[in-house]
């Protein structure tokens, strides 16, 4: 993956983009290019957390509210509090306005090749710090990696977390060596894709939701 440096379409600040090159393994990464999230792509982004990310997890735990009594089956509202609602307006603003020095940073892939280019995916992620002293943990928390759902398997997935991975290399060293994210049990293709990314399990914890516990799974990805 190659990264260059780019000046944002809205001209407020430098950038880098990754875009897929020759020696990538997947064939279909070609028309894939990743960016940082702009203000522009606030509606992109909301549809793609609601459709892509919120739906989704309902679905796939229906099975489990499944003969529970009517104040046990979970909304899409119920589903949004549980797994974070995120205000993209809010996010894309500070982001904009503090650039590398963000917390909270927002990468997109899009695809070119389409007429018009289309957001197939973002990644948000956060840089987080805790502890005090010697103590001190400092790690990044992906809060979302989202793809649409006609566009997965092509490497859109990978190519955001790489560019993730490039982005703290280069903006926040200190970050970079623990990265943390929590995915719900039954998710399973995540899951198994974290486990190829390099990540561990690092404990269980549960999400009541419209009265049902929800088991998630923290896993940890550590460089030595
Ligand atoms: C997790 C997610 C972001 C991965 O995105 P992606 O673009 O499909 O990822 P990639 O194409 O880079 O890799 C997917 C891997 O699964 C494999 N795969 C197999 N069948 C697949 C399928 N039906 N769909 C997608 N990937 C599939 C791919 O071959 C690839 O394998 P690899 O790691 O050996 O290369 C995507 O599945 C997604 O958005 N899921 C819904 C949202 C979600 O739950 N996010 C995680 C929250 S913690």
């Amino acid at each position: 993956m190659a990264a260059q440096e780019a000046v944002s379409s809205d001209g407020l600040s430098r950038t880098s983009t990754w875009s897929s090159s020759a020696g990538d393994t997947h064939d279909d990464f070609s028309d894939l290019t990743i960016r940082p999230a702009l203000r522009q792509d606030v509606l992109d982004l909301g549809r793609l957390h609601e459709e892509d990310y919120v739906e989704v997890h309902r679905d796939m735990h229906r099975r489990m509210f499944q003969g529970a009594l009517p104040r046990h089956s979970a909304s899409m509202d119920d589903w949004k509090e549980a797994l974070g609602p995120i205000d993209f307006e809010d996010v894309l603003t500070d982001l904009v306005r503090l650039g590398d020095k963000s917390e909270v940073r927002v990468l997109i892939c899009v695809d070119e090749a389409c007429e018009e280019s289309v957001v197939v995916g973002y990644i948000l992620f956060e840089l987080r710090q805790k502890g005090r002293g010697k103590a001190r943990q400092r790690y990044c928390e992906v809060v979302n990696v989202v793809v649409a759902k006609g566009h997965r398997g092509r490497g859109a997935g990978r190519l955001l977390f790489e560019a993730m991975l490039s982005d703290l290399s280069r903006t926040a060293p200190a970050f970079s060596a623990d990265v943390r994210l929590f995915v719900a049990q039954e998710n399973e293709v995540p899951m198994n894709w974290y486990t190829r990314l390099g990540f561990k399990t690092g404990g269980m914890q549960s999400e009541k939701i419209a009265g049902v516990g929800v088991p998630f799974v923290r896993m940890i990805r550590r460089l030595a």
